[in-house]
């Protein structure tokens, strides 16, 4: 059956632009905030019927074009031996301060500890089926963190801010570095894996805090593990890579095997589309600008338009939705790229 997502990410010419919104479930909508009043974030992931339905809300409500599963990035550190809270972001006990830690860390995989993530695919690719339109399938993402973007969530950040703790870690303990993002791709590998096995259509890549290194850095001490990462999926699925303030790793990441660019607003899309010719562009409207008044964001949404790649391009936010997003707002940005003929 006919999937506008996964048909663009394989190439086939088509005149619809696919759409979804990244953190499209969340505090910007009441159901989700009086679900998550009632059991707590950890207790809305960690539960597949209410992920499921927490995942479903925004497709009922706007009928985008793809879901993401209801996650977060830091679950699968479980599988690492790390304990996450959400205050709202990742607090992470025992982070890494010393090479001993990443020593003791395991090396093999099979992340059972988030076998919930899986039975959630599972439940949420069968909703879908129910909302199958004229547009086609619903497609589903799975997601995770590329390595640096993990680590930099894991290794102690005081007394620095803006990760740079993560970048002295990796300044003063190379081997060790270089041996935790080794440990960190096989997890994401393996739990990538079984989030196609359950049922997810495509894998999304987040390096938002890759922005924080140069072109020569990130190449330095992070590339090779995200090449290979990447590569190792997209043998098996398409990959989306989300860059986050981080134009200046374009033509580097461009090396990878990505089927698709997710970009944040800081580039334009026809800057992007010259620096990356031959992938699928995903983004970029700054999500505050779903604030403005309603004439104001089409303009907006037709200044993207105007820049995107023909034929290769899924519409999305920059970065995800931000709370208090007038939800008209949100259902105005899907119907506009969903009038696109
Ligand atoms: O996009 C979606 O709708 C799927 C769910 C999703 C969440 N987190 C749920 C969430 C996804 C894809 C993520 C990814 C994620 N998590 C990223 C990469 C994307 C990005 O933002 O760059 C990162 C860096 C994280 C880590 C994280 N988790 C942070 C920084 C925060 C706090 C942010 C905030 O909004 O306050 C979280 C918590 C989190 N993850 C929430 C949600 C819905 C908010 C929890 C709440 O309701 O309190």
């Amino acid at each position: 059956m006919k999937c506008l997502l996964l048909d663009i990410l394989s190439g086939k010419p088509q005149r619809e632009i696919p759409v979804w919104l990244m953190r499209q479930a969340g505090r910007y909508m009441p159901e989700y905030r009086e679900l998550k009043s009632q059991h707590g974030f950890l207790g809305l992931c960690r539960n597949p019927q209410l992920a499921t339905e927490i995942t479903m809300q925004p497709i009922k409500r706007f009928r985008p074009d793809a879901a993401i599963i209801f996650a977060d990035i830091m679950l699968p550190a479980s599988c690492l031996g790390f304990d996450i809270e959400f205050a709202p972001g990742p607090v992470v006990a025992k982070a890494v301060r010393e090479p001993a830690q990443i020593a003791d860390l395991p090396d093999t995989f099979d992340c059972k500890e988030v076998a919930y993530v899986f039975e959630a695919i599972s439940q949420v690719r069968e909703e879908l089926q129910a909302h199958t339109s004229e547009r086609g399938r619903i497609g589903l993402f799975g997601f995770a963190a590329a390595p640096w973007t993990m680590a930099c969530y894991l290794i102690a950040q005081e007394p620095y801010k803006h990760f740079a703790g993560t970048s002295v870690f990796a300044a003063k303990h190379p081997l060790a570095f270089a041996d935790f993002l080794a440990k960190i791709r096989k997890l994401t590998l393996t739990y990538c894996l079984e989030q196609l096995r359950a049922g997810a259509d495509v894998i999304q890549l987040f390096d938002s805090w890759s922005g924080v290194l140069s072109a020569h850095e990130y190449e330095r001490i992070a590339f090779a593990e995200t090449q290979k990462l990447i590569a190792e999926l997209a043998a098996v699925a398409p990959v989306i890579l989300y860059v986050n303030g981080s134009s200046h790793l374009l033509p580097l990441l461009s090396q990878t095997n990505a089927t698709g660019f997710s970009l944040d607003w800081r580039i334009e899309l026809s800057r992007a589309a010259e620096l990356v010719p031959d992938r699928v562009l995903q983004g970029n409207l700054d999500p505050a600008l779903l604030f403005q008044k309603p004439e104001a964001l089409d303009e907006s949404i037709a200044t993207m338009l105007n820049q995107a790649p023909q034929g290769r391009y899924i519409a999305n936010l920059g970065h995800g939705v931000l709370q208090q997003t007038p939800m008209e707002q949100v259902q105005r940005f899907i119907s506009a790229i969903q009038a696109v003929q």
